[in-house]
């Protein structure tokens, strides 16, 4: 078979975006079709903590660092910035409510030291597309400020991890960087 190089993500964003359901889209698509299973999947629950997620990408072997995005965790996510090679953060586009707290932590999680000293790529998904109402990429970088991350790559890609929407055009962008 061939060789994938290893990277490793860490997948950020407030509770309830969608990180973990976008995760089961990259793992249901890289396995092996097994036979058909009797009972299905089972359900996706919100986060406790984080959880260690593996998944093969074209020539990508990827290491995910799922950490939850509940106000009690977040503390954890600084320390997985090290030994990191990028960064997906995962927005509830539909969550207008939260927008300002969402650029808080964004840019709290941008200035930390450990980020500073390491200009790894950021992937941003405008998640929740298929909802009514929700924000566009373009209304998203308003509300961020994400005009103003000047010192890295980044992207922005609407999605749906409902759907599948829009996920392989974001990560083949973070694949690319990666290369
Ligand atoms: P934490 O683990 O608590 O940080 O949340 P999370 O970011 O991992 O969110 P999770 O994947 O658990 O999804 C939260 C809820 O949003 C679930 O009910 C998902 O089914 C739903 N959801 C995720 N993505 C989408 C989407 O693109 N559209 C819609 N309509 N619902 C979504
Ligand atoms: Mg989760």
């Amino acid at each position: 078979g061939i060789v994938r190089r290893r990277v490793s993500i860490l997948i950020l964003g407030l509770d309830n975006s969608g990180k973990t359901t976008i995760i089961a889209h990259f793992i249901r698509a890289s396995s092996v079709p097994a036979a058909p299973s009797p009972t299905s999947p089972p359900p996706i629950v919100p986060t406790v903590g984080f959880s260690l997620e593996k998944f093969d990408y074209e020539n990508l072997n990827f290491t995910v660092f799922d950490m939850s995005g509940q106000g009690r965790y977040r503390e954890l996510w600084k320390h997985y910035y090290d030994d990191t090679d990028g960064l997906v953060w995962v927005l509830d586009a539909g969550d207008k409510e939260r927008m300002a707290v969402v650029r808080e932590e964004l840019w709290s999680v941008l200035s930390h030291k450990a980020l500073q000293q390491k200009k790894i790529p950021i992937v941003f998904f405008a998640n929740k597309m298929d909802l009514e109402g929700s924000l566009t990429p373009q209304e998203c970088i308003a509300a961020l400020g994400l005009e103003e991350i000047r010192d890295r790559n980044w992207n922005i890609v609407a999605s749906s991890a409902v759907n599948g929407e829009g996920l392989n055009r974001g990560l083949e962008w973070l694949a690319g960087q990666l290369k």
